[in-house]
């Protein structure tokens, strides 16, 4: 085969691939491992939020806790993902694969 006609061919092969899983698959997937560390580590397995972690300074136990993210807008998701923070990592995902990890929380969290 010519090596011009896989221009032809690699975008087909890629949308085949995507519809062997459904929008909601790919946002759980995207949320379990966005090619860093899973969101769902610091925020829950549902995006109820949870604490990361605990400590004990001059004022007693401390806790550092991922927040509550269910019912996030898709304009603070996109800002909050590729912003640095102190805490939360910063991640390389495009505006769709955001979009796929907030519909996911809506629907895991709002069941029609
Ligand atoms: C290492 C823990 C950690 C990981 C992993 C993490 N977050 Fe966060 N996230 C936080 C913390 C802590 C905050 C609060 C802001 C801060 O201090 O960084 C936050 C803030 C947010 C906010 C903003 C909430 C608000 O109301 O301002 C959103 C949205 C968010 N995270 C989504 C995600 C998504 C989506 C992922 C996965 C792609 C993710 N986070 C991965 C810890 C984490």
């Amino acid at each position: 085969m010519q090596v011009k006609y896989l221009w032809f061919f690699v975008p087909m092969l890629l949308a085949a691939q995507e519809e062997f899983m459904s929008h909601y698959e790919y946002g759980q997937m995207l949320y379990k491992n966005p090619r860093g560390v899973s969101c769902a580590k610091c925020h829950g397995k549902k995006g109820e939020g949870r604490v990361i972690v605990t400590y004990r300074d001059k004022k007693g136990t401390q806790s550092i806790t991922g927040p509550d993210i269910r019912n996030e807008n898709l304009q603070t998701m996109l800002a909050a993902v590729s912003k640095s923070h102190h805490i939360m990592p910063s991640y390389y995902l495009t505006d769709e694969e955001v979009e796929a990890i907030q519909d996911y929380l809506h629907q895991q969290n709002n069941p029609e």
